[in-house]
């Protein structure tokens, strides 16, 4: 006899799952698409997927008695990986525990790209002769010898198809064509040239550009979050969650597989075109994103010495990586640097032109990890460090990913203390940019000591406003923190604060990104003033104020604000210039190759200098 399942209702969405008791809550969840935040793939290491079960709450157990406190349990909060459900449940998800309505990066520097004379898919029209006596040329010949395509290759489906196909089509129409491959035939007077789609598959939100293949005109642009992140916020514990699960390669790969193909569809909608007419799908991810993406091994990226299985762009069918669109299109994705630097920072390299700068320039990209390339003299040096989780909210107390209610602002003014919630509304938690300026604000006013340490409200500087003073409390365990929100003005009516530890984890990341920027210049026997220019891209980057990340040392010291550029969307752009044409192609495996790969864990002297930039400057 089968279980009964039972109703989880789900608030304020409304939606209803029915589920086995047994399940943990954020299965249930995320049966009916609702993403609760899972940093550490619901390991209960994290705390942050907080939920409050409003009726058909069970006792907690030991891990949720850790991160939540008797009044938080009393009331009704769990942490989602940690509770079953039992019977029928009510349960509120907050905003800060949503993964829903994150705000994504989609613009890109270049918004059009100038139309390529050598793109990947190209059409062409033709009228062939029909056979005759005299002429007994097969078809594919005479079709062949009329596009000027020698030698004509054509799958087997489609050879089985042609000569009905070219009668009917009365010997004239468009040939869809990927080099010597022809892909289809279309009528005459189709209304729609070929299409391609650009992605930039990030480990937390996906992007995608529906073009032209011709003209390479955006016809609509589409974002979500990355589904696989209910497996886990970065891309160790995905690799880990493929490890620990059987079928945990195949479960990640058809989450994102699923997620690009409803993107396909509403980009087809929007423009109100045919994702028939879809021949050409470009992606551009980190390696572990682009492995997963494709059904490959994840697991050698996750232990020393991190080997990538192919370095080199791989070509193959769309539909063999289970995309929805024509039955032929191809599909490409980025060649990879190294088992950390992946297709997305070629495709950066690609977009951005580093390699050709003038003199010495670096780009910077801040997303759930951070990836650094350095050119000078002609040389490129690249290097990733583990930046992402503070930025992106994870191991911050009250951290939460830019979504609505997310602190994304803080300034102290008049001497009070101002704060910029994302969605204007009530605060529930404080994404990157909000802790770094306030990390800045607080080293202006003397309240963080270089060192990152959290002054108590009796050890501030005589002239501190007293509207920060008052700010300074102490948490129930007698250490200092910073509060952001009052729970009156909060979202749940529990204070927003920055912790000692927080503010460990910020210097962490932080530290680390400046070590890896120090080191690069290091091999090009270069100081940070000599740089020409910095790039700044990735979802985050463009959120952040640059004084303020100069303030803190997210970004290399001396240098003219000037120099400092945002790039936006850098992936995607280098993912379209791949869906464009076929030299970029090229230019994306020479820069993939000529790359020099750093390997910051086994470089003698990052401890060194990763302690020296922990200091905040
Ligand atoms: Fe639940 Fe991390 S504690 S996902």
């Amino acid at each position: 006899m089968r279980d009964p399942e039972v109703l989880v209702r789900f608030r304020p969405s409304g939606r209803e799952a029915y589920v086995l008791p047994g399940v943990r809550l954020i299965e249930a969840a995320a049966e009916v698409d609702l993403i609760v935040l899972s940093p550490c793939g619901g390991e209960g290491t994290c705390g942050k997927c907080r939920v409050r079960v409003a009726s058909g709450v069970t006792e907690p157990n030991p891990v949720e008695r850790r991160w939540l406190s008797a009044d938080e349990l009393a009331t009704g909060w769990r942490l989602a990986c940690q509770t079953s459900v039992a019977g029928p449940m009510d349960v509120d998800i907050p905003a800060a525990s949503r993964s829903g309505e994150h705000q994504i990066l989609v613009r890109t520097e270049s918004p059009t790209e100038p139309p390529a004379d050598d793109p990947p898919v190209r059409t062409q029209p033709f009228e062939v002769a029909p056979p005759r006596r005299g002429d007994d040329a097969p078809d594919s010949l005479r079709l062949e010898r009329t596009l000027n395509q020698e030698p004509l290759e054509m799958d087997l489906p489609l050879l089985r198809e042609l000569t009905d196909r070219l009668q009917s089509m009365a010997y004239r129409g468009t040939a869809v064509l990927a080099g010597h491959r022809l892909l289809d035939l279309e009528p005459d007077d189709a209304a729609t040239d070929a299409l391609a789609v650009a992605l930039d598959i990030g480990t937390t939100t996906l992007v995608g550009e529906l073009l032209y293949q011709r003209t390479g005109e955006s016809l609509a642009i589409e974002a979500r979050l990355n589904p696989q992140t209910r497996f886990g916020d970065d891309v160790l514990s995905r690799i880990l969650y493929a490890r620990q699960n059987d079928d945990g390669l195949e479960q990640l790969q058809q989450a994102v597989v699923e997620a690009v193909n409803e993107m396909i569809a509403t980009l087809c909608r929007k423009a109100d075109v045919s994702q028939r007419h879809v021949y050409n799908v470009t992606l551009a991810g980190n390696t572990t994103m682009q492995q997963l993406l494709c059904g490959v091994d994840v697991r050698p990226l996750g232990q020393l010495p991190f080997t990538p299985a192919s370095a080199r762009a791989m070509n193959c069918r769309a539909v063999e990586l289970g995309l929805d669109v024509h039955p032929r299109a191809i599909a490409y994705v980025m060649p990879v640097i190294g088992g950390f630097v992946g297709g997305d920072t070629v495709a950066g390299l690609l977009a951005t032109g580093l390699a050709d700068a003038d003199g010495p320039a670096m780009l910077v990209d801040i997303g759930t990890n951070g990836e650094i390339v350095l050119q000078a003299n002609g040389r490129l040096w690249a290097a990733s460090t583990a930046a992402g989780p503070a930025f992106e909210g994870a191991r911050i107390s009250c951290g939460m990913r830019g979504c609505d209610g997310a602190i994304e602002k803080v300034v102290v003014a008049d001497g009070r203390l101002h704060i910029g919630v994302i969605g204007n509304a009530a605060p529930a938690g404080v994404c990157g940019s909000g802790l770094i300026d306030a990390a800045a604000e607080l080293l202006r006013h003397g309240i963080l000591s270089p060192q990152g340490q959290l002054l108590a409200a009796d050890q501030t500087p005589v002239d501190t406003p007293p509207d920060l003073v008052r700010r300074l409390q102490f948490d129930p365990q007698g250490k200092p923190i910073f509060v952001l929100a009052e729970p009156s003005e909060s979202a749940e009516g529990r204070a927003i604060a920055l912790t000692q530890r927080d503010f460990r984890e910020l210097q962490l990341a932080a530290g680390a990104m400046r070590a890896g920027a120090i080191l690069l210049l290091r091999r090009a026997g270069l100081r940070s003033d000599q740089l020409g220019e910095v790039l700044i891209a990735g979802g985050f980057g463009n959120f952040i104020r640059r004084s303020n990340a100069e303030r803190i040392g997210l970004l290399p010291q001396r240098l003219e604000h000037h120099r400092i550029r945002y790039v936006g969307n850098a992936s995607l752009a280098g993912a379209r210039r791949g869906a464009l044409s076929q030299q970029a192609r090229q230019a994306a495996e020479q820069l993939a190759r000529r790359t020099e790969h750093v390997d910051l864990s086994t470089d003698p002297d990052f401890q060194e200098a990763f302690a020296d930039a922990m200091i905040f400057p």
